[in-house]
């Protein structure tokens, strides 16, 4: 079974958020099962380096604007291709954003050449290499099946390969005037609501979602969140039309990237065996992070895109509660200037109590994961999240809101879970800032109970939270597809 997979971010060459994660964990374990996948990826700056021991396999005169090569490389456990168009990809700062934080202007370019080179690697090979299934991530792969489907419409005879959408945020859709259509070369018979076309406009995974055979997102709840207005973001009808064809296959971690046996970011690595070794951890955070100690009290931490889909305004109204309880926070994200303002104030006004480092740093964000007591993760909405499947795994207990992937990773410490020693974490609805802070307190006065917490510590740290399962969910998927072929 050769599957190609398709996405604008990869671990740990390039990413911004839980979908590099996902490019770069799930490929190695289906190769287990024995699918060979491939992972087409924008040769960004961040993989010049990767780009170097590679080998010219393809070559594009004229794609859209300048010259393309395919170059195929194995590194970190994958099989590569990297779509090299300087013209495109080839520019410093943010893969999404120019300097003044804004879309690149050409985006619909830059992944319409994504999207377009998969569909040719899907028709004709690559190298002797042809995927009997393409599997297309978020919006910038959304137009693979558009240009599946029109090179099936000017020669019927020709097989296509089956197209699966996978949606990890529907948040954000890839729209774009119409008129640049003809630019992407995309035929104007597919311009209408039941193809390419939303209210009007060109949209990237409206089309993915439109044509695809398969669509799947990435947790079961919110596979059926999606079906409604309020989670749906306009594309709830169009769900509902093709729910029978819609899957959610939770996502899980990478076991190696993530273990604190042998992660190399923390300052000691620990086992459920060494829990004390955890505190050496907690206190370089409480050094990093300007807070006083107090073991006594949760040291909270966040590890987060700072967006309003991630809840952290309320996390910021209910801060009183928290410093209240004697407990501390060390958060660690960017984004909206708004929350990192928010955030940066409150770190002055609960000074000790409050730590914040505003920016991205992967290895920091691991030694949160190995020294906090709990991650907090209040999102309005999550496809699936991963900062809280990490706490799990590192013994950090997640306080998150019930809602999306976050709903279907966490047993709630209720009198039952708790009694039945299942619970991982504190889950709590409805999400506002009132029942933010229950879950706070409830974290506070379980942390009190030592014995409890340190039960749930163990029984987070065992619970599964690796990629078997749900490798094993794609593979049939694929399977299913290609048999019907
Ligand atoms: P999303 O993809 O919506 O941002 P996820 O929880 O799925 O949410 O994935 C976020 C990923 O990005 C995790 O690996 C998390 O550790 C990482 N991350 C988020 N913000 C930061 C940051 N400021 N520094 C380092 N890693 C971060
Ligand atoms: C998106 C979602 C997040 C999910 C990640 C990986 O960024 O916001 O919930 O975990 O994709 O699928």
């Amino acid at each position: 079974m050769d599957v190609l997979f398709v996405a604008s971010e990869c671990a740990p060459f390039v990413k911004t958020g839980g979908l590099a994660d996902v490019i770069g964990a799930v490929p190695k374990v289906l190769e287990q099962h024995g699918v060979d996948v491939r992972v087409l990826l924008p040769a960004y700056p961040a993989l010049k380096s990767v780009l170097s021991d590679g080998k010219v396999i393809d070559e594009y005169p004229d794609l859209f604007g300048g010259p393309a090569r395919i170059v195929s490389v194995h590194a970190e456990g994958l099989n590569m291709l990297l779509l090299d168009a300087p013209h495109l990809f080839d520019r410093p700062g943010s893969i999404y954003l120019n300097a003044d934080g804004v879309d690149w202007p050409d985006n619909h370019f830059r992944y319409g050449a994504l999207s377009f080179v998969a569909s040719r690697i899907g028709l004709d090979g690559l190298n002797g290499w042809k995927p009997d299934v393409i599997n297309a991530h978020d919006w910038q792969a959304g137009l693979i099946p558009a240009y599946l489907k029109q090179a099936q419409m000017a020669d019927a005879s020709i097989t296509v390969p089956r197209c699966v959408m996978t949606i990890h945020n529907i948040a954000f859709q890839g729209l774009f005037d119409w008129s640049v259509c003809s630019e992407l070369g995309l035929s104007n018979e597919l311009f209408h609501a039941e193809a390419i076309e939303y209210y009007g406009k060109l949209g990237f995974l409206k089309a993915g979602i439109a044509l695809s055979d398969k669509i799947t997102t990435v947790s079961p709840t919110y596979a059926r969140e999606l079906l409604t207005p309020e989670f749906g973001m306009g594309l709830d009808g169009l769900l509902r039309a093709r729910q029978d064809d819609l899957s959610g296959i939770l996502n899980g971690i990478d076991l190696d990237v993530w273990n604190p046996q042998t992660d190399p970011n923390l300052v000691v690595p620990y086992s459920t065996r060494s829990l004390k070794r955890r505190q050496k951890n907690r206190a370089a955070i409480e050094q990093r992070f300007g807070l006083t100690s107090n073991p006594t009290a949760p040291l909270f931490c966040v590890v987060s895109r700072l967006t309003s889909q991630k809840g952290l305004d309320l996390l910021l109204e209910t801060l009183p509660v928290l410093v209240g309880r004697g407990a501390r926070l060390a958060l660690l994200g960017s984004g909206d200037k708004d929350l990192e303002a928010g955030f940066t104030k409150a770190a002055r006004d609960f000074p000790g109590s409050v730590g914040v480092i505003i920016g991205y740093d992967e290895k920091l964000s691991h030694l949160l994961q190995g020294g906090s007591d709990a991650i907090l993760v209040p999102s309005r909405f999550e496809p699936c999240g991963l900062t809280q499947l990490y706490g799990v795994r590192y013994g950090t207990l997640p306080v998150v809101a019930k809602t999306g992937g976050l709903a279907d990773t966490v047993v709630d410490a209720d009198s039952v879970n708790l009694k039945s020693k299942r619970a991982t974490g504190i889950v709590f609805s409805p999400i506002n800032a009132e029942q933010l802070a229950n879950a706070i307190h409830r974290a506070c006065d379980l942390f009190a109970d030592q014995p409890v917490w340190k039960r749930m510590v163990l029984t987070a740290m065992k619970y599964p939270v690796g990629w078997d399962r749900s490798a094993s969910l794609y593979h049939d998927l694929y399977k299913d597809l290609a048999d019907s072929k």
